[in-house]
């Protein structure tokens, strides 16, 4: 089943998102820890250049550590200002207003060298993929103290300036996908981690590629969650039975005892999103991952 998953309000939501561009200094970019290239919009790419930009890598909490530094590494060898984060820590708001005030600092430094003096609020836009942490970042960063600045011309609905400090005013926007996925594998780990609409995948096939992803690359989640025995599958690493042997291991059934692989499926894919199989990244910098 090939994954597609480009809603209507998307378009609008992009188009909304450049029109919007002329008047933003910043852009902070929301992606997933778990899929640091999976979860980069390449439309946003376009949207971004020539800003200053931050990247966040949210959700670290539920990334592996190892490959989460690797990923810090790779992105700011390439001139990238990246911070893992966990948006409902407050000690990583500090680390993320740090940077933001970096940049800022930065941007009052060239525009002073240009000669422009006029000191207003930098403004900076957050983006990122539907469920990649945008709205809780918003208001760990809007707290209780700050205030919403309200409607601009120029702004659309469900677009809000938010003020962040007499430094900074923040646009907050939808999350958007892009029309074309580079590979159905992106478009699998874009349905695992939740981004895409339930409607627009088979969670048994996705589940089915996880468990295979597992099996080579961290069998002992499985040992650990399921009790499954992986040396059984290293002939024949099938998600399909791997599915059916946890549906078996947690007795869940249809009639006739059939096992219940729909509802193994929905599981497996729940312990993942809520890191009870532990902390796991799909996507790694500097090698292709099977998945
Ligand atoms: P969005 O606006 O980008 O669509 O995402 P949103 O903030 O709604 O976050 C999506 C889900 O991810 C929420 O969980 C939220 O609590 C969770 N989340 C956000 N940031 C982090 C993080 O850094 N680490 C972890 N572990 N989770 C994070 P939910 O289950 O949909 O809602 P709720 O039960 O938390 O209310």
């Amino acid at each position: 089943m090939n994954i597609e998953w480009y809603p209507g309000h998307m378009t609008d939501a992009m188009r909304n998102m450049q029109k919007n561009l002329k008047l933003i200094d910043l852009v902070i970019e929301i992606r997933d820890a778990r899929i640091p290239d999976s979860s980069a919009n390449p439309q946003l790419e376009q949207l971004a250049s020539g800003k200053k930009r931050l990247i966040i890598l949210n959700k670290e909490d539920l990334a592996d550590p190892s490959l989460t530094e690797k990923w810090v590494h790779f992105l700011t060898d390439q001139k990238m200002t990246v911070i893992p984060a966990d948006a409902r820590n407050r000690r990583d708001l500090k680390l993320v207003q740090g940077a933001i005030s970096q940049l800022v600092s930065e941007k009052r430094e060239r525009d002073r060298k240009r000669g422009i003096l006029a000191v207003r609020p930098v403004k900076a836009m957050v983006v990122g993929i539907p469920n990649v942490g945008k709205s809780t970042w918003i208001n760990t960063f809007v707290g209780k103290a700050s205030a919403k600045t309200g409607n601009k011309p120029g702004v659309t609905r469900g677009n809000q300036w938010i003020r962040l400090s007499s430094q900074v005013n923040l646009l907050d926007t939808p999350g958007v996908l892009w029309p074309k996925f580079s590979s159905q594998s992106v478009g699998r780990k874009l349905a695992v981690i939740g981004a895409v609409g339930e409607h627009a995948y088979d969670t048994s096939e996705i589940t089915s590629h996880l468990l295979v992803f597992l099996l080579k690359y961290r069998p002992e989640t499985l040992e650990a969650r399921y009790g499954m025995m992986v040396e059984n599958f290293s002939e024949n690493p099938s998600g399909e039975k791997m599915m059916e042997q946890i549906a078996v291991s947690r007795k869940l059934f249809l009639k006739g005892q059939i096992p219940d692989v729909s509802r193994a499926g929905r599981q497996i894919l729940e312990d993942f999103r809520s890191g009870k199989l532990g902390r796991i990244t799909l996507d790694s910098p500097r090698e292709e991952v099977e998945f």
